[in-house]
């Protein structure tokens, strides 16, 4: 057992001190030479009021980062308003974005302000950033650059003052060159880019997370875990993560639900192809989505050193068995979860013949 001698001790974290922002929110857990580069760069960032540019995988903590970057600057009091690029159906963006006039089209039926206004003084989050169509970019680029726009229907000029702060977990290099994205927008939003690790590649933190995670749910549910077992720490510590530390967080927080008494009761069984509690089906999807998130970050690639496969933490040759039951070779249709918009991902590996085979999750 690695016992956690008291409640103190679990909150002990060796992180940094930051001293202009509140300490107890948006709280940054991690040690690695990477999370503290990380923090390095959004203690010069916060204050400058630059644009800045997240980069990190699903659940790295993009949101997290982008609330600290606007604690932190001289706009905290101001609002911070988020927009989730991939989550408002395609048409209905500019006018989230821009505002629109009465009447400027079918069913305006008042004038709208968007959130580029709501956010005056303040900080915009552009979330998912790469799911921005192209036909607006342009608008957007102009609204960075100058500070200024037209709402939809309108003719007259609104100027503001607005901090941007985008984020995506896809590879806007890669877009640029495939001319899904703009490059004189890529370069704009590119000022300072902030790329956040994969928890894979910084398993010295799942320890300080896990403690920090036990402390918050159990104060939440009222529990008063000091221990966490060593073979669940030794497992916590080599799983890979996929969904980084929303997932950490979440078996965290299911963990404290199950535990009785003073020690963590972890269902390590669910990490590995063994999960028990969640039902067959509801993996499934997670898996395949996850899968289909990362071939469209690399463009297709299953292999090399950029490749899904390589991006996920899995061998080229398992990743192509696992697609075995649902992709076939040449193209995979796929109908984003958020947006409902149809991408066709063209693989660039021969897929086995489907073998519907779902127990493998
Ligand atoms: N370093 C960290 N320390 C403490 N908590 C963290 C850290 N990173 C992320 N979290 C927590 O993990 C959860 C996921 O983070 P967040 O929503 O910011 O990720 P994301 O990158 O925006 O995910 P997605 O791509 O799925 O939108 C949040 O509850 C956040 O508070
Ligand atoms: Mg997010």
């Amino acid at each position: 057992m690695t016992a956690v001698a008291n409640a103190a001790a679990v909150m002990t974290f060796p992180s940094r001190q930051h001293t202009d922002c509140d300490e107890t929110e948006y709280k940054i857990i991690g040690d690695s030479s990477k999370v503290l580069q990380m923090l390095d760069q959004i203690d010069i960032v916060g204050p400058a009021d630059s644009t800045v540019l997240i980069l990190g995988e699903s659940g790295t903590g993009k949101e997290l980062v982008a609330r600290r970057i606007h604690q932190m600057s001289r706009r905290r009091n101001e609002p911070f308003v988020e927009v989730n690029c991939a989550a408002i159906p395609l048409g209905l963006l500019e006018s989230e974005l821009f505002g629109h006039e009465r009447g400027a089209f079918t069913g305006a039926v008042v004038q709208r302000i968007g959130r580029f206004e709501l956010a005056t003084q303040g900080t915009l989050f552009l979330d998912e950033i790469g799911d921005i169509p192209l036909e607006l970019q342009p608008k957007l680029l102009r609204a960075l650059q100058e500070h200024e726009f037209e709402r939809l229907g309108g003719t007259r000029t609104i100027k503001v003052d607005v901090r941007l702060v985008a984020a995506t977990n896809r590879d806007l290099e890669q877009m640029m060159e495939n001319r899904e994205f703009r490059s004189d927008l890529y370069y704009r939003l590119n000022v300072f880019p902030i790329r956040i690790p994969p928890l894979r590649e910084r398993p010295g933190d799942i320890p300080l997370l896990a403690r920090y995670f036990i402390q918050k749910h159990g104060r939440q549910m009222n529990k008063k875990i000091e221990s966490i077992p060593a073979a669940a720490m030794r497992k916590l510590s080599s799983w890979h993560w996929p969904g980084n530390i929303r997932e950490l967080e979440n078996f965290i927080e299911r963990s404290v639900i199950l535990t009785h008494g003073t020690a963590l009761q972890a269902p390590i069984a669910e990490l590995g192809n063994s999960g028990r509690n969640t039902p067959v089906s509801v993996r499934y999807e997670a898996y395949r989505d996850e899968i289909v998130r990362r071939l469209r970050d690399a463009s297709g690639r299953v292999g090399g050193p950029d490749g899904a496969a390589a991006r996920m933490g899995i061998k080229r040759t398992t990743l192509i068995s696992r697609m075995s039951g649902w992709a076939s070779t040449g193209a995979l249709k796929y109908r984003d979860p958020l947006s409902s918009r149809p991408y066709r991902i063209t693989i660039e590996s021969k897929i086995a013949k489907p073998r519907h085979d779902r127990r493998r999750f």
